[in-house]
């Protein structure tokens, strides 16, 4: 198969939706592609492509990808499969593309089952992965709360399988990042205290957008409506404190 010519994919993290934490890196990248594709969000708005507008300075043709979310993993495959030809068809044509994600591409994103089947139907295109500024580190710094520290040691893990699994990675961490935090909080912050978890708990919704939330505490928690892009951290030890307010993005920007 003919590779000289073709396009380069890169997936780009825009980072949790401030387009103050865009990588230099990935602005460049940006304006330079011709092709910038984003996940059609479920409610149609796309939190990366929204950073790519403020952005600025890009000449790409903006495309939108519908990912779904069925159970069903043929489905899914399907989807993932007509969406990497879609961006292959232009990168045979030579067009550079890039392919936007919030936060991190390889971390709980879209990217990475693009990224595999768009190298399955190119073998050897070259992919780039720019790296973004994760959302739990965005809300870590708003608390100034230190992940880990010393011998601590952190667990990412989604909020949502509560069996068995769930609860062993808890019993292993020092400090727990839950992802995907949108439904049964006090559930979750249940977990959390039969875990032994007694240090700080802190939670931000939409970081970086309209109607960001923080909280920090229980009850704090449970007093904000349930939002889809949410997350929290806690932390097993009262002795590794957040330092200061919490630092609002309004506070920032006054
Ligand atoms: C599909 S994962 C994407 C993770 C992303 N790649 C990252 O590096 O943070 C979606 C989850 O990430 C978290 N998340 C991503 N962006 C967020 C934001 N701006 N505010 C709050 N949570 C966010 C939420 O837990 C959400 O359910």
């Amino acid at each position: 198969m003919e590779k000289i010519g073709w396009g380069r994919f890169y997936g780009i993290g825009t980072g949790p939706g401030d387009p103050g934490l865009l990588t230099l890196r990935a602005a460049e990248v940006l304006r330079r592609v011709e092709v910038i594709f984003a996940a059609a969000a479920r409610d149609n708005q796309s939190f990366s492509g929204g950073v790519v507008s403020a952005l600025g300075g890009c000449r790409a043709e903006r495309r939108s990808l519908p990912f779904t979310m069925a159970k069903n993993m043929a489905d899914r495959e399907e989807q993932w499969c007509r969406n990497a030809a879609a961006v292959t068809r232009e990168l045979r044509q030579g067009r550079d593309c890039a392919f936007v994600t919030i936060g991190d591409p390889l971390l709980y994103s879209t990217f990475t089952y693009l990224m595999r089947e768009v190298a399955e139907l190119l073998p050897g295109v070259e992919i780039e992965t720019v790296p973004g500024i994760m959302a739990f580190q965005d809300l870590a710094a708003r608390f100034n709360l230190p992940t880990v520290e010393d011998r601590e040691s952190l667990v990412i893990v989604p909020a949502w399988g509560r069996d068995d699994r769930f609860r062993e990675k808890l019993a292993a961490a020092d400090t727990v990042v839950l992802m995907k935090t949108s439904s049964d909080r006090a559930g979750l912050l249940a977990e959390l205290e039969a875990a032994g978890f007694k240090g700080e708990i802190i939670y931000g919704a939409r970081l970086g957008q309209e109607q960001e939330t923080l909280c920090r505490g229980g009850g704090e928690i449970m007093a904000v409506e349930e939002q889809y892009l949410s997350l929290v951290i806690a932390k097993r030890s009262p002795e590794r404190q957040a330092v200061g307010e919490k630092q609002k993005l309004k506070a920032k920007e006054a």
